[in-house]
């Protein structure tokens, strides 16, 4: 299992357990995580699964596909530099901690 902590707009945190190989969003839409989205499914079609993921781990991702980063340009949430789309982040043993804070708004 990995734990992540999921901290929203307001600064208000909750831990998942999740099993290893979930994506980021899988997990979060299954446990009712408001504030992610998923609409397109994981396809990297959408963008409704915009998060910023904590400095510690951004060394801990592989580098974004083309495909994110221009599913990356359509976010409804500002941009910025630790912007991932959760449907792209697979959930492994090395990434147990993750934090990744929510944006105000996906749509
Ligand atoms: S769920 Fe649609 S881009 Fe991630």
């Amino acid at each position: 299992m990995v734990d992540v902590i999921l901290i929203d707009a307001c600064g208000v945190s909750r831990t998942l357990h999740v099993a290893e190989g979930q994506s980021l969003m899988q997990s979060a839409v299954s446990a009712g995580v408001r504030g992610i989205v998923g609409e397109c499914g994981g396809s990297s079609m959408c963008a409704t699964c915009h998060v910023y993921v904590d400095e510690a781990f951004a060394g801990h991702l592989p580098t974004p596909l083309e495909t994110e980063l221009e599913m990356l340009e359509c976010t409804a949430s500002e941009r910025l530099p630790n912007s991932r789309l959760a449907c792209q982040i697979k959930l492994s043993a090395a990434l147990d901690g993750l934090v990744v804070h929510l944006p105000e708004r996906q749509q």
